[in-house]
């Protein structure tokens, strides 16, 4: 049946090349002076390059953007476009890699430091800040204070006032962020609590969280370094950000030791927590469970695994590098780029590890570079133990009994002196030895001996 009665040829919707629909401009439109069609196409080439042109502007300079769409719009747009543009920031993150010489480029640092109960470590850690040859004006601070209850905060906060108002300009630094939350950190900061080896996994799954707080708050996409620095470091070179940065690696730590008092031994391995991985530790991580937490430096998990401070040698070169697999937290240098893709310190058991040492293996995993610098050498504060703490009272009292029979010996010599000294009256020479003679001398080498 045909449909289409009127049309009973059909009908295209298109009209066809040839058929009598065809609208052809060459057919129905006045035909123009060749010179009059070319000079129209090129006015019409010419407006379309100027167009093509302006847009490839607008996108390849972006600050043009603002000036130029109001042009454009002729105020046609509504007037509050204009102070939504200027709530917009545009960050370029290809300009803020983090390169070797990151001072020469001004490169930001993000500097962050959690605190706990830390006030007697505040002036020593604000010395360190101050002798910083990093710019202080590209170090951008950024402080923890948790489960605290010393007066850390008004310190801190007075100490911050203090240098960044400080007469020589060069002293203040850029940003800083004082966050304050508490993470239920029950363990006592006493070092015998601290690191004790029940304790240890569930404090270092807290402090996982409180550093990724920490730096979730305050990374801005201005930043090209995150430094994380503990407040307890006693002596570390003022360098030390340009010393990690040279290397250009992801994350750099260097090796961290503290000094002991000489009985014993001078000084330790602090931080061993920067390892490489081994077979029987991968073997061990196997045999656990999968919530399980091995902590690097308690006998309950031997891992036989090569630590980076156990690797120091006090002549070796300091730019020696070490590829790491965990890493302490003491002092690490990381590009922010490192956290900008994700990684973190886990506060739950990833490979078996958690906190510093599972960012580590997390860092590794995402194909980051992890060098530990086994002779560049920080060193942590000495708290003596509970057990140092006894010995050392018992040394004090040995000390003070021997200087008192010392005293006795003496007094009991200078009355057989005077005695001398009452029979002799004609000799001078032999009363005056007598008071800075040999026998006053033993008290004083007996204090010196004990003070070594
Ligand atoms: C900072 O530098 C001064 C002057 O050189 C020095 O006396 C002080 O010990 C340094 N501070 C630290 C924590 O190293």
């Amino acid at each position: 049946m045909n449909r289409h009665p009127a049309y009973p040829k059909g009908y295209s919707a298109y009209p066809r090349g040839s058929s009598a629909f065809s609208i052809s401009p060459n057919r129905f439109q006045p035909r123009s002076q060749p010179a009059f069609r070319r000079r129209r196409q090129l006015f019409q080439r010419l407006i379309l390059l100027g167009g093509i042109s302006l847009l490839l502007a607008v996108f390849i300079f972006p600050s043009w953007r603002a000036a130029i769409l109001p042009a454009i719009s002729l105020g046609l747009l509504h007037p509050s476009s204009d102070l939504q543009l200027q709530t917009v920031r545009y960050y370029d993150l290809s300009e803020v890699q983090g390169t070797e010489k990151g001072w020469e480029r001004g490169e930001r640092v993000l500097m962050l430091t959690p605190l706990r109960d830390a006030s007697s470590h505040l002036d020593m850690f604000f010395s360190h800040l101050r002798n910083l040859t990093y710019p202080h004006n590209l170090i951008d601070l950024a402080f923890l204070v948790s489960d605290s209850r010393d007066d850390t905060l008004e310190m801190l906060t007075t100490m911050l006032e203090e240098v960044q108002n400080a007469k020589d300009p060069k002293m203040a630094f850029g940003e800083i962020s004082v966050i304050q939350k508490d993470f239920g950190q029950k363990v006592q900061q006493d070092v015998e609590s601290r690191h004790g080896f029940e304790a240890q996994a569930d404090r270092r799954k807290l402090m996982a969280q409180a550093r990724n707080w920490l730096l979730s708050a305050t990374l801005r996409p201005t930043h090209s370094w995150v430094y994380w620095r503990d407040a307890d470091v006693e002596t570390a070179p003022p360098t030390i950000l340009e010393d990690l940065m040279r290397h250009n690696k992801d994350v750099t730590v260097p090796n961290v030791w503290r000094p002991l008092p000489d009985w014993l031994g001078g000084e330790q391995p602090y931080d061993l927590n920067s390892w490489q991985e081994s077979d029987t530790a991968l073997e061990l991580a196997a045999s656990l469970d999968e919530d399980a937490v091995i902590v690097e430096g308690y006998a309950e998990y031997a891992t036989w695994r090569p630590h980076l401070a156990y690797l120091r040698d006090p002549y070796g070169d300091p730019d020696m590098e070490m590829e790491l697999d965990g890493i302490g937290g003491v002092s690490i240098l990381a590009k922010a780029k490192v956290f900008r893709a994700g990684v973190h310190f886990p506060a739950f058991s990833f490979e078996r590890h958690a906190e510093t040492e599972g960012f580590g293996k997390m860092a590794r995993r995402m194909k980051f570079s992890v060098v530990g610098l086994p002779h560049y050498v920080i060193w942590h504060k000495y708290e003596p133990s509970v057990d140092d703490l006894r010995h050392m009272a018992e040394m004090e009292m040995e000390r003070q009994t021997r200087e008192r029979e010392e005293q006795e010996r003496q007094l009991a010599q200078q009355k057989e002196g005077s005695q001398l000294k009452a029979q002799d009256l004609t000799n001078g020479d032999a009363a005056k030895g007598s008071d800075e003679g040999p026998a006053a001398h033993p008290l004083k080498d007996v204090k010196g001996s004990s003070n070594k």
